[in-house]
């Protein structure tokens, strides 16, 4: 059991530093943690750890505090998702046609179209609002997250909560502001979820990502860049085996644009080394550097790790 327990530990600290927010958890292991939660302590042997006794989980040497603390960490890195919360099947993507004309028609059509899309809308909490992308049609860096959040639901603009604000802080460091870049997310509808926020299911964002899609297509940036392992799986599909330490800072191409991968602005908040920010600045020099903005000396030198 010991084993067991260090190797999850192992396998969270992994999964945040690689900027996974959230760990997907099945009914089995729910039980199995629940069980080591309201475990008693047992003062057997001078050994600290857990004994191998996954029928009745026991605690050797190990006081309360420390017990504590220990639970305390996993739910901290652990978000459980359960798996037989009530989320409604999703439909297949609804067929849609945009008008010819020029982006802005285009755009507009689209937005109209999702904001009166009855599969979106059937997901929103009572009083709260569906949230399209917004900025510059003729932005040349497309930033994409995941799904919107408490903050975005209420004002139907995707990045306006906590994690919004140090986005627009990168891009304002980035010497832009958000009337330069367009800004999108994976889902147009905060994923529902009893406690807080949850990442969207597959469903979820096979059914939105058309959306996301047509605007990549109107807007034709040069750079699309995936802001989190969330919007990676959304933009390029779910592959377990990926993991954010290998494929962010390397360019990619995603439909016509290409795509840089980096963490996510509420991991940066939450969990991030001083080395993980800049490498998240890393990328967005070579952003820049990619759509032709000059990099001054004093920028070259933000967020270096002291
Ligand atoms: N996180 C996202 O991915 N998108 C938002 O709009 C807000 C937070």
């Amino acid at each position: 059991m010991r084993e067991i327990f260090e190797t999850l530990a192992d396998e969270l600290r992994r999964a945040s530093a690689e900027g996974d927010g959230f760990v997907s958890l099945d009914d089995e292991s729910i039980a199995i943690l629940k069980k080591f939660a309201n475990a008693k302590p047992l003062a057997t042997t001078g050994d600290t750890g857990f004994v191998d006794d996954v029928e009745e989980v026991k605690f050797v040497s190990q006081t309360e505090v420390e017990k504590t603390k220990f639970v305390k960490q996993v739910e901290k890195k652990v978000k459980v998702v359960d798996k037989n919360m009530d989320i409604a099947p999703i439909p297949n993507p609804t067929p849609f046609k945009l008008p010819e004309g020029d982006k802005q028609t285009r755009w507009n059509a689209l937005r109209n179209i999702v904001l009166s899309d009855k599969v979106c809308a059937e997901h929103l909490r009572p009083e709260k609002n569906i949230v399209f992308g917004v900025g510059n049609l003729d932005a040349k860096i497309f930033f994409c997250g995941e799904a919107p959040g408490a903050d975005e639901e209420i004002q139907g603009e995707p990045f306006v909560g906590k994690a919004g604000q140090l986005l627009t802080k990168i891009i304002g460091a980035m010497g832009l502001s958000r009337d330069d870049v367009y800004i999108g997310n994976i889902m147009n509808w905060r994923p529902e979820c009893p406690r807080g926020n949850r990442p969207p299911t597959e469903e979820e964002m096979r059914y939105c990502l058309p959306y996301l899609k047509a605007q990549i297509e109107i807007i034709k940036p040069q750079v699309v860049v995936a802001l989190g392992m969330t919007a990676v799986n959304g933009l390029l599909g779910v592959d377990p085996s990926r993991r954010m330490g290998k494929v962010r800072g390397k360019w990619q191409t995603y439909e016509g644009a290409d795509l840089m991968i980096t963490y996510h602005p509420s991991f940066l908040l939450q969990y991030a080394t001083a080395e993980m920010k800049r490498l998240v600045w890393e990328d967005m020099m070579a952003v820049m550097e990619r759509v032709g903005i000059p990099i001054s000396e004093k920028q070259r030198g933000y967020f270096l790790p002291k």
